[in-house]
């Protein structure tokens, strides 16, 4: 335990814990899982819910990991020795895994767009093609197997160059520039002809399109967001030195998040509109409409929307590669700390395990679509697994072992820094009570309901 590395700098921390954030979840799920539950007021729903049950989550995570300096095992057994509470750190293990395969699935797309658009192939001559051009490429074998093995090998060589080298340095450059060029996108994508109608979708709430799953939906895709759930922020904050004000960082990454999601939502559903593509048509919405804003935007000068369109491909990469890091560093700092595996060893079997499942759900959307789990191919079975029951359930368990298992003064000692950060010790008991009883109530009441649903 000793020669733990730590995060160099406040900048450092919110920087990474924001770059785990901020990834395929903001650019590429919102979007789509907004469009199947009903734009305006899902999004609503999903605001509250950030802030009244995600960011205590958070909050449970950063303590949990900051007073141990632990992986979610270790962190576990020493606030609980003795316990059944080190099975939530093992399960908190073995879901990353499972996230990180179908989504290095998607960030393997995202790779491959890089190279279309490289190759100059969102032009405005074939603005109709550019749309279905997802299809073909996804329901292929080895185009996706061989981007889904390029961004495996990034992610593993990442890690393998340890935290601050690896992980910091690259959030660092990398989130600031997405968000500039989402805000370019977004401001063209409103004016398309057309777009107005998508606007509205986002902004105008239909309560009555609401589901009875939408809850649940809302709170799954706030909790994948923010990488909740599953130790990925509890590990990222037991590398957050004893003077870094937690609540601030927390607070700072989540608001940062919930921007990001809604300038994509914006960027991306008024084109969709504009291109007469259906809102709901599930995970590829974002790789038919953005080739269709590049393709538009080619008529306006086809070198400035090839450079906006590689530029964005690339920074999605990045913001994906500091989100898989993430997921690849829970398990990593188990199998180092846990089990005296050396980190190279330990990334080479990581990197194994999931491209292995990478490979299944990749192939899922081809030769293996007729392959149903439950009714799901395999990367809808494993997205449903993760964000609708694991993650939940990893969420719930770390806000009821803060709120009730861990001794209160404990809490307050790390929200507050030992007491020193007054304002922070008067938001004290307001944090404390979402901690204990809002979050597990209303998380259980809806993972409940999602159960009967
Ligand atoms: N939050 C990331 C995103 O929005 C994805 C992510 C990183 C994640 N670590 C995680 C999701 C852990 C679930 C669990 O892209």
């Amino acid at each position: 335990m000793t020669n733990r590395e730590n995060f160099g700098s406040r900048a450092a921390v919110i920087m990474a814990m924001a770059g785990s954030a901020i990834g395929l979840g903001n650019i590429w799920r919102f979007p789509f899982i907004v469009g199947e539950y009903g734009g305006a007021a899902f999004i609503l729903v999903y605001i509250v819910c950030c802030f009244l049950l995600s960011l205590p989550i958070l909050l449970s995570e950063s303590i949990i990991g900051r007073r141990t300096h632990q992986n979610t095992f270790g962190a576990m057994s020493t606030l609980a020795p003795g316990t059944h509470w080190k099975w939530l750190g093992l399960l908190t293990i073995v879901s990353p895994l499972i996230i990180l395969s179908y989504y290095s699935v998607v960030g393997g797309w995202s790779f491959a767009y890089l190279i279309k658009a490289c190759a100059l192939q969102f032009k405005p001559e074939n603005v109709e093609e550019v749309t279905g051009m997802f299809a073909a490429f996804s329901s292929s074998v080895w185009g996706p197997l061989a981007c889904l093995l390029v961004f495996l090998g990034l992610t593993a060589l990442i890690i393998f160059s340890g935290v601050k080298k690896g992980i910091e340095k690259f959030s660092k450059i990398s989130m600031p520039v997405l968000f500039v060029l989402i805000v370019v996108i977004a401001v063209y994508s409103v004016t398309l002809p057309g777009a107005m109608d998508g606007v509205r979708y986002l902004v105008k709430p239909d309560f009555s399109k609401l589901s009875s799953d939408a809850f649940s939906a809302a709170l799954g895709q706030s909790f994948f967001s923010l990488s909740l759930g599953v130790g990925t922020m509890l590990i990222y904050s037991s590398y957050v030195s004893k003077d870094e004000n937690i609540l601030v960082s927390g607070t700072g990454t989540a608001l940062f998040d919930m921007l990001f999601a809604i300038l994509a939502g914006f960027a991306v559903m008024p084109a969709v509109f504009a291109a007469g593509i259906a809102p709901s048509s599930g995970p590829g919405l974002v790789f038919e409409t953005l080739p269709y804003i590049f393709a538009k935007m080619g008529a306006g000068g086809q070198f400035l929307s090839a450079a906006v369109a590689i530029l964005f491909f690339l920074t999605i990469l990045v913001a994906a590669l500091t989100s898989s890091i993430s997921m690849m560093e829970v398990g990593v700092a188990y199998m180092v700390e846990e089990k005296g595996v050396s980190r190279t060893k330990a990334t080479a079997g990581i990197f194994f395990l999931t491209l292995v499942l990478g490979i299944l759900c990749s192939l899922s959307f081809g030769t293996l679509s007729g392959v149903k789990l439950l009714g799901n191919t395999i990367f809808n079975f494993c997205d449903r697994l993760c964000s609708n029951w694991l993650m939940t359930l990893g969420a719930l368990m770390f806000s009821i072992f803060v709120g009730w298992k861990m001794d209160k003064a404990a809490v307050r000692d790390e929200l507050t820094n030992g007491g020193t950060l007054k304002a922070n010790s008067r938001m004290f008991p307001f944090i404390y009570f979402l901690i204990k009883y809002i979050a597990p109530l209303t998380i259980a009441a809806i993972f409940i309901s999602g159960l009967l649903a």
